[in-house]
């Protein structure tokens, strides 16, 4: 193979998944429930009906996919760790049986020479603190910067890359708005207090990193960026697309980059539903330093206005192009808009921590899976991460979504995004070939 666009020497290339996602063992050595353990039982909220109880069942077979991410040659794999797995309370003593199922795993990462990145909090909040208002109460920030110090004191210097949140945007809009996900509240007056909650813990748990200073690691957030474009050119168009843009991503970037809150925001969420409860110091404490910012990018988004939407006055416009199995539009541009977007805020080192589509995967007569159109996703976006390089963007590293099949949450298992195909019925994993692709382009260093 012909490279002809290698990524600069030390370029970081992983896969990524989260717990809930993967794991199953949901109620296994000690491990609490979370969220989403009680959310699926409710009828009719996963399309396709399945739980996460099980899931990929990494709990008991990651030894069996740390050898996949060895063949596949990944210089990183990021996770999250499960926080009703290691405080079943939501906080007090640690379950230390939840806490070496992640030594385990780290260990056998190192062993194959795979940087472990970690996550905090990928959606799972303890359900305990959920019966005590969840990420409406402003303890539970509290809460998550004490699980936060404990993991850093335990695992600290064995995790070189920490994150706090994943995209606290869905946590706050889907979790607590719109109820798509857990703990599947429906109250849009809560959004604002949720994603003030969220931002604090995060801040939170960077001072609490630094407190600890594990050695030669680095901590950061990882924040959903779709870039927002108006359908059309008209000014009320336009103005709905900038309203997306600041639900989705203002509403954090500001506070983490600015310390404030952006008032257009303020103003019209603040005039429908509550203000974010802020205190005094809280400003100070959400934007403090960070290492890096994780960027997870899938599509762009089109809206117009339309006035009967109380939240945000906008309309989505299905666009008029090729869409993978989720109806995301294909738009490779997609990463290169969203780390400029973030580079208006900060020149932090940036990578891109999800990228990746889901697509009808089939086992043909050799029982192989030839996912052309995940392959020819992979390309164009990495080719636009390529650019972005070029363009003079500080990109460190890109991690695919995801490594293997697994329980796309309120879309159960009929959406698959892996690089491997996970047979649920005999948790059989069979590389597709887009793990073949990407193992190329890892030994590559490029495409
Ligand atoms: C972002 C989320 O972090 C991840 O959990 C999810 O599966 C992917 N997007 C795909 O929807």
């Amino acid at each position: 193979m012909n490279t002809t666009r290698r990524f600069p020497s030390g370029f970081l290339w992983g896969a990524a998944t989260a717990a809930y996602q993967i794991e199953g063992a949901w109620a296994e050595d000690g491990k609490g429930d979370s969220i989403w353990d009680r959310f699926v039982r409710k009828p009719g909220v996963i399309v396709d009906g399945t739980t996460g109880d099980v899931a990929c069942d990494h709990y008991h077979r990651y030894a069996e996919d740390v050898e996949l991410m060895a063949q596949m040659g990944l210089g990183a794999y990021r996770f999250s760790i499960s926080w009703p797995r290691l405080f079943p309370q939501g906080s007090g003593r640690m379950n230390s049986k939840g806490l070496d199922f992640y030594k385990r795993l780290v260990e056998a990462l190192h062993k194959r020479g795979i940087k472990p990145v970690a996550t905090l909090y990928h959606w799972d909040l303890p359900q305990v603190l959920e019966d005590h208002g969840g990420w409406v109460n402003r303890d539970t920030a509290l809460r998550f910067a004490e699980y936060a110090y404990a993991l850093f004191q335990e695992l600290g210097d064995q995790i070189p890359i920490w994150s706090t949140l994943n995209e606290p945007f869905i946590q706050a809009f889907y979790g607590y708005g719109n109820g798509e996900n857990a703990p599947g509240r429906r109250n849009p007056w809560a959004i604002l207090p949720v994603a003030h909650h969220l931002l604090l813990g995060h801040g939170l748990a960077v001072e609490a990193f630094r407190a600890v200073r594990p050695a030669n690691a680095q901590i950061g957030i990882v924040m959903l960026i779709w870039p927002s474009h108006p359908a059309t050119s008209l000014p009320p168009d336009v103005a709905a697309a900038r309203r997306v843009d600041g639900a989705m991503h203002r509403i954090f970037l500001d506070p983490l980059f600015r310390g404030r809150y952006p008032k257009d925001m303020l103003f019209r969420m603040g005039m429908r539903f509550m203000r974010p409860p802020v205190r005094p110091g809280d400003m100070a404490i959400i934007s403090r330093p960070l290492d890096y910012v994780g960027v997870n990018t899938y599509t762009r988004l089109l809206h117009r206005a339309d006035w009967r939407d109380p939240l945000l006055a906008v309309r989505k416009v299905v666009p008029q192009a090729p869409t993978t199995a989720m109806g995301w539009e294909i738009y490779p541009d997609c990463i290169i808009e969203a780390l400029q977007k973030v580079r208006e805020y900060t020149d932090l080192p940036l990578y891109i921590t999800e990228n990746g589509a889901a697509f009808e995967d089939t086992l043909d007569a050799a029982g192989q899976i030839n996912d052309t159109e995940r392959i020819a996703y992979l390309r164009s976006h990495i080719e636009a991460a390529h650019r972005a390089i070029e363009l003079g963007i500080d990109l460190r590293g890109y991690f695919a979504w995801t490594l293997l099949d697994n329980f796309e949450w309120a879309k159960g298992k009929s959406k698959r995004f892996g690089l491997i195909y996970t047979d649920y019925a005999t948790q059989r994993r069979i590389p597709k070939q887009s793990a073949a692709f990407f193992r190329e382009v890892i030994a590559n260093n490029g495409l």
